[in-house]
């Protein structure tokens, strides 16, 4: 079966893993700054922890923090772990980022900070981001941190310049969907070295180093992923998703949409080990991108489907971590697609304020292309591992579905 994410390995990450030292995490981060060209990054143990820490670092409390309705609902959770209020915004059905109007509308005196976030790949219009944090600031007297949301996007153009080096900083989930990974981690970029200094500082207080047990783990969970995602033996892995609650029950211990909690490490320092497999993972970073954008485009291209479904726009500078496509009834597509040996992900299956922890945020509105998008998008795979055959027939698999 063809799964619907892989994270692009070879032998070379479980040689990284096994090559670490006390320095490869300062390595990680300097290597990740370089790749990007950001003027520092500060390596944590997932993304959210990241976020979190920004806000403890600038003591931002209390404060309405502007993001998507339509998201990863950790960027949420890390909002309100931190004791901020999450403004939600819905998303638009053209690229399901935040409707930039109703960003301007969102922005009180009590806004500190807003998260573009580049969903799917697609970037956001930094330029009018800006504009109007720009305006708002003069109005409300106080700064309004600007922190994109890059777990998706990387590196995706907008109008020729890469969406990682606007605003204040960016954040990264490298967890094993991402473009990258380090298998779990995070990482936030600054411009200004001086405040990744202060989150560094932060962090190095605050977090702990990782038990040698944690390293064991990682590394048998590491060489489980060689298998697990293999296509020959990945069937039997979809089985035990779609049919066992074995699976669910891990993935829960790390995260669940609907309950506002941390995983018990996230005040764990990166692994040194953890931060060699992203360096080996940057040095194929332009490699995994552009193969996204050729399968992308192929997508594009060559799926004929019905008028009812809603195929995502092609947009040169987009970086396509997903291929999601909106439909009318997706259970039976993804069923149908299974039976053809494709898998076709559920991507974000909430809304956000319609989560029960999130309710009491939605002041009043009631997000309906959140909601919308939550119970009609389906993904294609469009990670770099997929052949040309294999893209062909994902082709021609949904052109001919009845
Ligand atoms: C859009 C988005 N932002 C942030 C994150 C945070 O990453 P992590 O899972 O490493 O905390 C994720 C992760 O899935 C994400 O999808």
């Amino acid at each position: 079966m063809i799964p619907r994410l892989k994270p692009f390995f070879s032998g070379k990450e479980i040689t990284s893993f096994l090559n670490s030292g006390i320095s490869s995490v300062a390595q990680f981060e300097k290597a990740f700054a370089l790749q990007f060209h950001c003027g520092d990054a500060v390596a944590f143990p997932y993304g959210r922890s990241a976020l979190w820490a920004f806000f403890k670092t600038f003591g931002i409390e209390g404060k309405e923090i502007v993001q998507p309705a339509y998201t990863c609902s950790v960027v949420a959770h890390a909002t309100v772990l931190s004791h901020n209020i999450p403004v939600f915004v819905d998303n638009t059905l053209y690229d399901y980022n935040m409707q930039i109007d109703v960003i301007r509308n969102g922005i009180t005196p009590q806004t500190y900070a807003i998260i573009p976030t580049h969903l799917y790949g697609y970037p956001m219009d930094i330029d009018t981001i800006q504009t109007i944090v720009e305006e708002a600031e003069k109005k409300v007297g106080h700064k309004i941190w600007v922190i994109q949301d890059c777990a998706h996007s990387f590196s995706a153009d907008w109008d020729g310049r890469s969406v990682i080096n606007a605003g204040d900083c960016a954040l990264f989930g490298l967890g094993i969907s991402k473009l990258i990974s380090s298998i779990f981690g995070g990482m936030i970029t600054f411009e200004d070295p001086a405040l990744a200094r202060k989150v560094r500082a932060f962090r190095d207080a605050q977090f702990h180093s990782g038990h040698w047990l944690k390293t064991l783990k990682r590394f048998a969970y590491l060489l489980a992923l060689y298998p697990a995602f293999n296509d020959s033996f990945y069937g039997l892995v979809y089985w035990l998703q779609e049919n066992t609650p074995f699976l669910n029950r891990l993935t829960k211990a790390f995260h669940l949409d609907e309950e506002i909690r941390f995983p018990p490490d996230y005040l764990d320092c990166m692994l040194p080990s953890e931060a060699e497999v992203g360096i080996a993972q940057l040095g194929k970073y332009d490699a995994i991108v552009h193969r996204r954008r050729q399968i992308a485009r192929s997508y594009h291209e060559n799926l004929k489907v019905p008028d009812e479904w809603v195929l995502p726009p092609w947009v040169a500078g987009a970086t396509y971590s997903h291929y999601a496509i909106r439909v009318p009834e997706r259970e039976p597509i993804i069923d149908k697609l299974a039976s053809h040996g494709i898998q076709a992900g559920r991507v974000i299956e909430y809304s956000i304020p319609h989560l029960k922890g999130y309710r009491s945020f939605a002041s009043g509105s009631d997000f309906p292309n959140a909601y919308l998008c939550s119970q009609s998008m389906i993904n294609l795979p469009v990670h770099p591992s997929l052949n040309d055959g294999q893209v062909e027939r994902i082709i021609e698999t949904v052109n001919t579905l009845e």
